[in-house]
């Protein structure tokens, strides 16, 4: 694939003077120096709208509206896992909002269980993560620990630190493939067993949970009252986690509670012919965070203060330490750090690709969206041997 549109109209026809207008615009495929190649495609593809003249950015989120209808993305977004776009003159979180809105993605995704800490900015568009500069964040799926996780990620990048801050990406396909490698009895032990992730919720009033940056109440419990009794809060808690999340809540005696998600750790997503295996979660993102805050051991609070509760084999016995080290090599040496420019968006799959974060030095903005996208999971059951 080499162009994704081509200039079909001389300069200035229908748009004043310099500006020209969307049919006058090309989007073409550029190349990311270091993408990869995974199942013969491009990882990530780059698109990058040319034009000669200042382009404003209702013309250019026009072209997106125009290439969207005309089915331009989906296939790519299918082959590629991502699509990096440059040259778009974004400068702000209302563009950015246009910008997504002009794909006509399914539905905003609304977010269950959020335990992180997140400003939204506009009605779509979210800060990614407010955790400080330095902290390192390993690869996962977006919401890969819960039942309800948006099928479309979009990142803008805003402003660009003066060093570090590139969002690390891998195939989640070619993870499984290397995992499948490397280490299949790992991979025949997560297929068998499935895995439970853990998470731990203080209540609102605890000063814990300012600190830790999320609470159960902020969490699950949109339907609350103010002057609903502690029984009734917690029912309307319970009954998201069982309806949404087919989770199960164990309230603690300090008032905390204790999510447990039962998982698949392989899924197959349903758009590719035969379906292909993904590694669809959140363990590297768990362990890595676990480990490096010194809380792999119980009660698991770690030096940041906040609880990183293992996850564990679908059985409830613990995953060897060996395969989750090895799980972290493996997702670095197929990693690839999209190299931020200012105003370049990456559209995810959130299906086939993980992401992380790295840490950064100066002022950085990377805003989020989160949608629902047309891709399915299959189940195993389902695929035809
Ligand atoms: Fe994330």
């Amino acid at each position: 694939m080499a162009t994704v549109s081509t200039v079909t109209a001389p300069q200035g026809v229908g748009a004043g003077a310099g500006r020209p207008s969307s049919s006058q615009l090309s989007v073409t495929a550029f190349d990311i120096p270091n993408s990869r190649i995974v199942h013969g495609e491009k990882f990530p593809l780059g698109l990058e709208l040319k034009s000669k003249d200042t382009v404003d950015i209702d013309t250019a989120i026009q072209k997106i509206e125009e290439l969207s209808q005309a089915g331009a993305f989906k296939d790519l977004l299918t082959n590629h896992g991502t699509i990096l776009f440059r040259g778009f003159p974004l400068t702000n979180a209302t563009d950015f909002q246009k910008f997504v809105r002009a794909f006509k993605f399914k539905n905003p995704h609304r977010e269950v269980g959020l335990a992180g800490k997140r400003t939204t900015v506009t009605t779509d568009i979210k800060t990614a993560n407010e955790e400080p500069p330095d902290v390192k964040f390993y690869y996962h799926s977006e919401y890969g620990r819960s039942a309800h996780f948006p099928g479309i990620l979009f990142f803008y990048s805003q402003i660009v630190p003066e060093s570090g801050g590139q969002t690390p990406l891998l195939s989640s396909l070619e993870l499984y493939d290397r995992l499948k490698e490397d280490l299949p009895e790992f991979v025949r032990h997560l297929e068998e067993r499935g895995i439970i992730g853990r998470q731990y919720f203080p209540a609102k009033e605890d000063p814990e949970a300012e600190h830790i940056g999320w609470n159960w109440r902020d969490s699950y419990g949109w339907d609350i009252k103010d002057d609903d009794t502690l029984e009734v809060q917690r029912a309307k808690v319970e009954a998201v986690l069982k309806d949404q999340l087919e989770a199960d809540g164990e309230w603690q005696p300090n008032g905390s509670l204790l999510v447990l998600q039962r998982l698949p750790a392989i899924r197959y997503i349903g758009s590719t012919g035969k379906p292909k295996p993904t590694f669809f979660n959140g363990l590297a993102g768990v362990y890595g965070r676990g480990r490096d805050n010194h809380a792999l051991e119980a009660p698991h609070k770690g030096d940041d203060g906040k609880y990183h509760l293992p996850t564990t084999y679908g059985d409830g016995s613990p995953i060897p330490t060996e395969y989750l080290e090895r799980l972290l090599e493996i997702s670095d040496e197929i990693g690839f750090l999209v190299p931020w420019q200012e105003g370049d968006v990456a559209l995810i799959n959130n299906f086939t690709v993980q992401h992380a974060r790295t840490p950064w030095v100066g002022n950085r903005s990377l805003l989020v969206s989160l949608w629902d996208g047309d891709e399915r999971f299959v189940r195993r059951e389902q695929i035809p041997a």
